[in-house]
């Protein structure tokens, strides 16, 4: 379990101002880390058939994803100020995907709690369990 790095979360916070949520009006950005320190973000962008949403989590590695990364060493998720925000299920079983043990850092109104994804989502499905 890796310490959050200084700034990661600012950035997480930044992103989190491009969600559209209208819907919900729960904002959520995220931060994805690779290996090699690259980061990608990702928002939260709902939709009028509401079920389409897609969380900040899922925004961000579908962006990775997308420039051809595909290892992460970290997320970081930041929600509204007000409340503790922690990955939903599907999201982490989507990450889960990647990295099973990945640092998962989120906020809380005291501060940004860290803990794993496979303490989240103890044994997930995954790709090596497919036949
Ligand atoms: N949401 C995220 O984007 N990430 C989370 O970790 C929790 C929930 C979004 C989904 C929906 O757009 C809104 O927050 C309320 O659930």
């Amino acid at each position: 379990m890796k310490q959050p790095t200084d700034g990661v979360m600012d950035r997480a916070r930044e992103v989190r101002t491009r969600a559209y949520a209208p819907y919900s009006k729960f904002g959520v950005g995220a931060i994805l880390v690779t290996p090699d320190g690259t980061t990608f973000g990702g928002c939260n962008v709902e939709n009028a058939s509401y079920g389409l949403a897609i969380c900040a989590e899922r925004s961000a590695a579908v962006s990775a994803v997308s420039a051809g990364y595909r290892e992460f060493t970290e997320v970081y998720v930041a929600g509204p100020a007000d409340v503790a925000v922690t990955p939903c299920g599907a999201c982490r079983q989507f990450l889960s995907e990647f990295n099973r043990t990945m640092t998962v850092h989120c906020t809380t109104p005291d501060g940004i709690q860290t803990t794993t994804l496979d303490k989240l989502l103890p044994g997930a499905f995954g790709p090596d369990d497919l036949s």
